[in-house]
């Protein structure tokens, strides 16, 4: 079927009738990360953050999971679910954290490591995954690693500002794989100073995927879904977000009275607090990827069963 689209859907509000009629006729459930644009987060079933998600993706009944968010999220939804078809609107939806670990190189890396326990941040490849002894996602870090003895020498991959901040949340060492992402690492620290002092009465939530110099003036260092409770629950009228800004469209729902105040990046004239690979979804491709069933994602089944196995293990010490 060709990928044109029928000039009046795609001028009215078309695009929401259609995924909804689609979503009934093919059985689907749209699950959507918070960094997804506004319209894709309001007509999905469910929002969350990395680890709801997953749970959600192990829990789901329907017979098509349609995952807004990036090539990561959807490929473990499939490693949850095998048997049903997984879509992602845009298959270039990828991620730095995840590009930024090639198998082979990784391989290679743990060879330096031995009888060390490999903890990998679910932003990774299956291919890292199945390298893992157990996956985490920035909700439950410093729970995965302390599930670990004491004792046991852990390497963790592939975010080292993750693995810093909970290296030094838990005055734990861990070998650490040195990979970023490129959004968070791109705040400027000058420039959350200088918000500071313009607003003297608000609070900073910042993600542990940001650096170090960053997360020392944060108020509050989380996972999406936390950053949005501390929004919700602290009583500053003003917070500066430091993360992706799809995160304040539901804090401003939740915010009403708020003044929510995003970040920018190191550079002025680039939007490079917006992650240009969640962005690749649109609602227009959400609708064509469930008129067309296809981007699909496939895993090869004897990786999917060696990358199962973590993600379970970690699902399970979450619950
Ligand atoms: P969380 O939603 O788990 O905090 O993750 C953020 C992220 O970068 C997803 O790619
Ligand atoms: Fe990856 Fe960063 Fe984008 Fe999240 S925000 S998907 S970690 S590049």
């Amino acid at each position: 079927m060709s990928r044109n689209i029928n000039k009046d859907l795609s001028a009215g509000p078309g695009f929401v009738e259609e995924i909804n009629r689609l979503r009934r006729d093919l059985n689907a459930v749209i699950l959507a990360h918070y960094y997804q644009e506004p319209a894709i987060q309001d007509i999905a079933d469910f929002v969350g953050d990395s680890l709801a998600l997953s749970q959600r993706a192990a829990e789901a009944e329907a017979e098509v999971i349609v995952f807004a968010g990036v090539h990561f999220m959807a490929e473990t939804a499939k490693i949850l679910n095998p048997d049903k078809q997984v879509l992602l609107p845009d298959m270039d939806a990828g991620c730095s954290l995840a590009d930024g670990c090639p198998p082979a190189e990784f391989a290679e890396f743990l060879t330096k490591y031995p009888g060390h326990k490999v903890i990998s941040y679910i932003n990774c490849s299956a291919t890292t995954k199945a390298m893992s002894d157990l996956i985490c996602t920035s909700s439950n870090a410093m729970k995965m690693v302390d599930s670990f003895p004491s004792d046991q020498p852990l390497v963790f991959a592939p975010d080292r500002y993750l693995g810093a901040w909970v290296s030094q949340k838990l005055g734990r060492e861990m070998a650490l794989w040195p990979g970023s992402c490129e959004v968070h690492e791109a705040f400027s620290e000058d420039r959350i100073v200088e918000l500071r002092v313009a607003h003297p009465g608000a609070v900073v939530a910042a993600h542990p995927e940001c650096p170090e110099r960053v997360l020392q003036h944060a108020d509050h260092v989380g996972s999406t879904s936390s950053i949005l409770a501390f929004a919700r629950e602290n009583e500053a009228r003003e917070i500066i977000v430091v993360t992706e800004p799809g995160i304040l469209h539901q804090m401003q729902k939740e915010n009403p009275g708020k003044n929510l105040i995003p970040a920018p990046g190191l550079d002025e004239t680039c939007n490079c607090n917006e992650c240009p690979y969640m962005r690749k979804n649109t609602l227009e491709k959400l609708y064509l990827c469930m008129r067309d069933r296809t981007p699909e994602i496939q895993v090869d089944p004897e990786l999917s069963k060696k990358a199962l196995a973590p993600i379970l293990r970690m699902l399970e010490l979450s619950s």
